[in-house]
């Protein structure tokens, strides 16, 4: 059985669709690459899919259970959890507190937090920084931050939106390798949103290239780059995304 149906998904706003008609089925432990271009709507598919937007239209199924129109909180108890393309740390706290507060969704023993929380600092590669302010982290040490938040609720589905953008091809490479592993090691399903093609084509069971709200096509990603229509609609047009 699938572990995520996202069934006839739609939503506009005041007049803008930006979502129709989305029929996504992930399988458990698949690792699905989104890409389109800028405004497509992958961030929106994310917001609908954990709750923070309401879709106008159809379904969310998450483990067989319909979840459209819960809270994002409740979604993410639940096992799904995603990460936000703008990173939004609480600046007076430390790392690794920053990571105890997502840990509380999911624990409540306050010393079982604490060491869950630098458990997964030291994972994500921030144990230097763990009790170093937020603010104080660079780009790349924000990305892994907003990782870690996701990681602490101990996901079942993890949404990622672009945690590499903004990363220099050195510091992308660990990251890839975790979410690689938390595939093979914890089993998690993980659905990414990405714009550097490398990335997409390493890591992607399975490619879904959302164009104007819709879904284009979905594949193998040697398939789907390979695709007149994707070329024509994404691939090719290149300026914003040309750093892959
Ligand atoms: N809360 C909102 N209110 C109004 N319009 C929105 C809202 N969120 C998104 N949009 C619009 O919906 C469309 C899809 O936006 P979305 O952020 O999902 O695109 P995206 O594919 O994630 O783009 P990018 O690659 O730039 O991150 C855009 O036209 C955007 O302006
Ligand atoms: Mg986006």
């Amino acid at each position: 059985m699938s572990i995520l149906e996202i069934e006839g998904a739609g939503i506009a706003f005041r007049g803008l669709r930006a979502l129709s008609d989305v029929d996504i089925s992930v399988e458990r432990g698949e690792i699905l690459g989104i890409i389109g271009p800028n405004g497509a709507g992958k961030t929106t598919l994310f917001n609908v899919i954990c709750g923070a937007l309401r879709p106008d239209t159809g379904r969310i199924v998450f483990d067989g259970r319909d979840v459209t129109g819960l809270t994002p909180d409740r979604i993410a108890r639940a096992g799904m959890v995603r990460t936000f393309q703008l990173m939004r740390p609480f600046a007076s706290m430390t790392v690794v507190e920053n990571v105890s507060l997502a840990a509380q969704h999911r624990l409540r023993a306050r010393r079982r937090l604490r060491a869950w929380a630098s458990e997964v600092v030291e994972r994500v590669g921030l144990g230097p920084w763990a009790h170093r302010l937020a603010t104080e982290l660079p780009t790349a040490g924000l990305k892994r931050l907003e990782l870690a938040r996701a990681l602490a609720m101990r996901p079942t589905v993890l949404l990622l939106d672009e945690v590499l953008a903004g990363l220099v091809p050195a510091e992308r490479a660990p990251v890839l390798e975790l979410l690689a592993e938390l595939r093979e090691r914890d089993g998690v399903t993980l659905l990414f949103i990405e714009h550097i093609m490398a990335a997409v084509m390493r890591l992607s069971d399975r490619v879904l290239v959302l164009d104007q709200g819709r879904v284009l096509t979905t594949g193998s990603p040697e398939d789907v780059t390979s695709d007149p229509r994707v070329i024509d609609a994404y691939l090719g047009e290149e300026p914003t995304h040309a750093d892959s």
